[in-house]
């Protein structure tokens, strides 16, 4: 899908708001503290039912405020609406004017990805982000993997519960066997994504970063090590696990790690060519899930002038074509955008000025381009 309107009531500083966007491109113009992150902030509540900035719900409903209220129209009219109240904490779903009750109801019809200034750094910083961008393309992808990962977490819990209460053996025992089959089950699923993602990233980054194309490797762990079956590990740990008082190996310890030449590819890249290579990650994850054609996904650039130079953003562009998705851009300064639209007729893509939590549509003008420096034109 595409989002074809959304509408914004007093979340953040995007008190009411009607914007209606292009299915291809869309820009988003304005200083620091318009309302432009909140503004993608807003699409990606929608479509995972929280923010990527804050757990709080307080942060996200405007000063003075008692709910917050979102909206959106696809192109095929499928209209979802959530609205979140400060005093009970209750959130309305709404699909087609109909109730739902449950937050993956939205995360099934609507697939936003994002990337931000903070995403590579979060990539790159541990297995828990890496992790959740895996797990998010397995959702939209691996249409099994949401039952059996309820599956695993539920069992991971009893366990859990009884290392901590020092149960009987038996019971322990019980839970062991059956965390291990779920965490096989998951991680098959998982390494057959990673493999497929492993192939598309290529593609991608044959356009983003052809430099680290020949290299590059990934590594994926499966959250026990490779060649001992995971019972036999629980057994030979049993004692370190009641000192811990959680389980320590499992499918929820895994983490896919990306290589170059054998070592951390963080360790050779620069912080730019790391953004790039993370978009190049995430246009391959949208491939999949558009591939799959349940859903389509939308892809959320913020503030796409931070680490990106001019020929790095030209090269986006170029991907950006490719892909065939709708993707919603940020930016500070409006000659930041000039390579992607340099090419582009006006129909394909919306543009806006966004402005003390105001989002009005705005143009191109000829004036715009004694802004952008020579080598872009
Ligand atoms: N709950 C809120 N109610 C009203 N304004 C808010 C709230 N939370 C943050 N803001 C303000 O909203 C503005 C927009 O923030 P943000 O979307 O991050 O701006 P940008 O991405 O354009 O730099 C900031 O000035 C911030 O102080
Ligand atoms: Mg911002």
């Amino acid at each position: 899908m595409a989002v074809a309107r959304l509408i914004t009531q007093n979340f953040r500083n995007l008190q009411g708001n009607t914007i209606d966007f292009n299915s291809k491109l869309n820009f988003f113009i304005g200083d620091n503290g318009s309302g432009k992150s909140s503004l993608l902030e807003a699409l990606f509540f929608l479509g995972h039912g929280k923010s990527f900035r804050t757990t709080k719900v307080e942060s996200l409903v405007c000063y003075h405020q008692c709910k917050f209220v979102l909206s959106v129209k696809d192109d095929k009219n499928c209209q979802l609406g959530l609205s979140k109240e400060l005093d009970t904490g209750n959130t309305l779903i709404k699909i087609d004017g109909q109730r739902r009750h449950r937050l993956s109801d939205l995360a099934k019809n609507i697939a936003i990805q994002i990337i931000t200034p903070e995403s590579f750094k979060l990539f790159f910083g541990g297995p828990k982000e890496r992790r959740r961008f895996v797990d998010l393309g397995m959702f939209h992808v691996k249409h099994q993997f949401s039952d059996q990962w309820r599956e695993f977490s539920r069992v991971l819990k009893q366990r859990n519960a009884c290392i901590r209460n020092k149960v009987d053996d038996a019971t322990l025992t019980y839970w062991t066997d059956l965390l291990c089959q779920h965490s096989q089950n998951v991680s098959i699923l998982r390494r057959e994504y990673t493999e497929n993602l492993f192939t598309e990233l290529k593609q991608w980054l044959n356009i983003l970063l052809p430099s680290v194309n020949e290299n590059i490797s990934v590594q994926f762990t499966q959250g026990w090590p490779l060649k001992k079956e995971l019972c036999q590990v629980y057994l030979d740990n049993k004692e370190k696990e009641l000192q811990f008082g959680y389980s320590l190996y499992g499918a929820h310890k895994f983490d896919v790690k990306f290589m170059l030449s054998k070592q951390p590819l963080e360790s050779h890249l620069s912080r730019g060519q790391q953004k790039l290579f993370l978009l190049a990650l995430t246009f391959a994850q949208s491939s999949l899930m558009a591939r799959v054609k349940r859903i389509k996904p939308i892809l959320l650039i913020d503030d796409i002038g931070a680490e990106l130079d001019e020929n790095s953003r030209a090269t986006l562009s170029t991907a950006i074509e490719r892909l065939n998705c709708q993707v919603i851009v940020t930016a500070i300064e409006k000659s930041v955008i000039y390579p992607l639209i340099q090419q582009r007729s006006v129909e394909e893509y919306n543009m806006f000025h966004v402005k003390h939590g105001e989002v009005l549509p705005a143009k191109w003008n000829p004036a715009d381009s004694d802004n952008v420096s020579e080598k872009v034109q």
